[in-house]
């Protein structure tokens, strides 16, 4: 069984996604031992601790520099005994001193279709106002592994999903949540989790 340690900043939906996979068989091969917030109060914290599930909270916002405060959420993975790290919603960019640690064993849940509308500054809200600046047909979700480059890592599955004429961006990014991201980070888990994700060339393949 591997020990799948998730990331989060916020409401957590993409952990709750990841918790009814778990309990409904879906993920295969790992458990969710712990999830660890960069902020304090955050709903994924709740959601954690209704289902039994550790936590811990790095507060970013206590930490000087992007350097020490990677180092502190690094010492916590390897505390944790992480197999996988998943970033769910987890609005922080760490340095390399994670993805050396941590190589190909880190995925991160991205809003959109990659290389779309990806890279610093694109996260949460502003992907899907970025998407719908730009009058995409059609945009939807990415799950990756973290390298260190922001959101540069290999794909491992993406899902399309249309964009309507009428929509915001709260609606965009509701509709992407429910027909992307909350069934394709459940299924990368798993497919990691069952040794099937293989790196040929920098490039993720599903054995
Ligand atoms: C999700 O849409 C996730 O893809 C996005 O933030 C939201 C978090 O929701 N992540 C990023 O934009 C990272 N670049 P959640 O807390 O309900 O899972």
């Amino acid at each position: 069984m591997k020990n799948i340690v998730v990331l989060v900043s916020g409401g957590g939906t993409n952990l709750q996604a990841l918790i009814d996979a778990e309990r409904s068989g879906i993920i295969k091969g790992g458990k969710i031992t712990c999830v660890i917030s960069s902020k304090e109060g955050v709903y994924a914290l709740e959601r954690a601790s209704k289902n039994g599930i550790k936590s811990r909270v790095i507060p970013r916002k206590e930490y000087p520099d992007i350097a020490s405060y990677t180092k502190a959420v690094t010492d916590a993975l390897i505390a944790e005994k992480a197999d996988l790290v998943v970033y769910a919603g987890f609005m922080t960019i760490l340095d390399e001193q994670v993805t050396k640690a941590f190589p190909y064993k880190m995925m991160n849940v991205h809003p959109a279709l990659i290389p779309s509308f990806c890279g610093k500054g694109f996260y949460g809200l502003h992907v899907h106002e970025a998407a719908l600046a730009a009058g995409v047909k059609l945009s939807g979700a990415t799950v990756h592994f973290v390298t260190e480059v922001c959101d540069g890592g290999p794909i491992i599955l993406q899902k399309a999903v249309p964009v309507e004429n009428d929509d915001t961006p709260e609606t965009l990014q509701k509709r992407i949540m429910e027909q992307a991201e909350w069934k394709i980070l459940p299924e990368a888990v798993s497919l990691f989790c069952q040794d099937r994700i293989e790196i040929r060339d920098g490039k993720a393949y599903v054995k």
